[in-house]
């Protein structure tokens, strides 16, 4: 099972993030040119605090997948999908509710983070969702977060996604959405969030799909329907913080080289996140779920 514990040092880190992530980015961690690319997944586990910024995802978001997947029913016996299973909280959670875990698929195009998980006896699988598939009705229950608002022909994904549910099984799709940005009084944080968002956006990236949720399942024909969401606070030095932190720092060199934004600005954003007086609320995070028809 996959734990925080082992990231203990995290509390310590939010003030250096300036200087450690910094000298990250001068060894060359990230290719000087880079601005993105369409389709381009940038996020990538090359960048060494990804996996760090990974478990800070799960840490403020792993409550509400938790709440859809328990409201969706699942079961224990259920043949469960995790696509884009990052550093795997969910799948080990899913695994531990099915009471089997070789019931459990968990993917990613890159599966480096997810070796302890198969070692625990789930399956996981080098697979991209885009161009990978399964066959017809092979799972009860499939889980998808923070994957498909970076996938840029997202709806016909979900259509190949709703093809691998057996009839009468269940779709949770998880994404964040920026709209409470748009209502931030600090402009140090706000501009610097919102320049991550455009930034990504000329990869694809949608922060604003999930906030027409449940629209892409009801079009899907699902039933059962329900969403529920969360915006999280961000307090300078708390994990939805750092992570937000980290993130800044993962593609620095892509805002500076798209010009969105300039290194000051984001040092400054830097000190927010890491001032416990410094409170704001984030972009938030819609769930949605339903069940396939019979
Ligand atoms: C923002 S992370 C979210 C990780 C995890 N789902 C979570 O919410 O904690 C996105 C994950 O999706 C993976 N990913 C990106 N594009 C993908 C694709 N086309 N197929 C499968 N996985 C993909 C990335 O490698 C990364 O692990």
């Amino acid at each position: 099972m996959l734990t925080h514990s082992r990231f203990s040092h995290i509390g310590s880190y939010a003030a250096d993030a300036v200087t450690v992530l910094t000298m990250h980015l001068e060894a060359g961690s990230e290719a000087p040119a880079a601005t993105g690319q369409r389709d381009e997944y940038v996020l990538t586990k090359d960048w060494p605090g990804e996996h760090e910024r990974l478990c800070l995802l799960e840490e403020t978001v792993d409550a509400l997948s938790i709440t859809a997947l328990r409201a969706a029913g699942l079961s224990p016996g259920s043949r469960c999908l995790e696509i884009g299973a990052g550093s795997g909280s969910i799948a080990s959670w899913l695994a531990r509710e099915a009471g089997d875990p070789t019931l459990v698929t968990a993917t990613d195009i890159d599966t480096r983070l997810l070796g302890p998980l198969a070692d625990a006896g789930i399956q996981v699988l080098q697979h991209n969702v885009v161009t990978d598939g399964f066959p017809a009705g092979s799972f009860d229950i499939i889980h998808i977060r923070a994957v498909l608002e970076h996938i840029t022909h997202r709806e016909h994904v979900l259509d190949r996604i709703s093809s691998w549910l057996a009839p009468g099984g269940c779709l949770v799709v998880v994404d964040c959405a920026s709209f409470p940005l748009t209502s931030s009084h600090n402009l140090i944080f706000r501009t610097a969030i919102e320049a991550y968002i455009d930034m990504v956006a000329l990869t694809g990236t949608d922060y604003e799909w999930a906030r027409s949720f449940p629209e892409p399942l009801q079009r899907q024909g699902f039933r059962d329907i329900g969403v529920t969401a969360m915006v999280p606070t961000v307090q300078g030095g708390t994990p939805f913080a750092k992570f937000w932190s980290l993130t800044l720092e993962a593609v620095r060199r892509r805002l500076l080289n798209a010009k969105l934004i300039g290194n000051e600005e984001i040092d400054r954003a830097q000190h927010l996140l890491a001032d416990p007086e410094f409170f704001d609320l984030g972009p938030g995070f819609l769930a949605a779920w339903g069940h396939r028809p019979h």
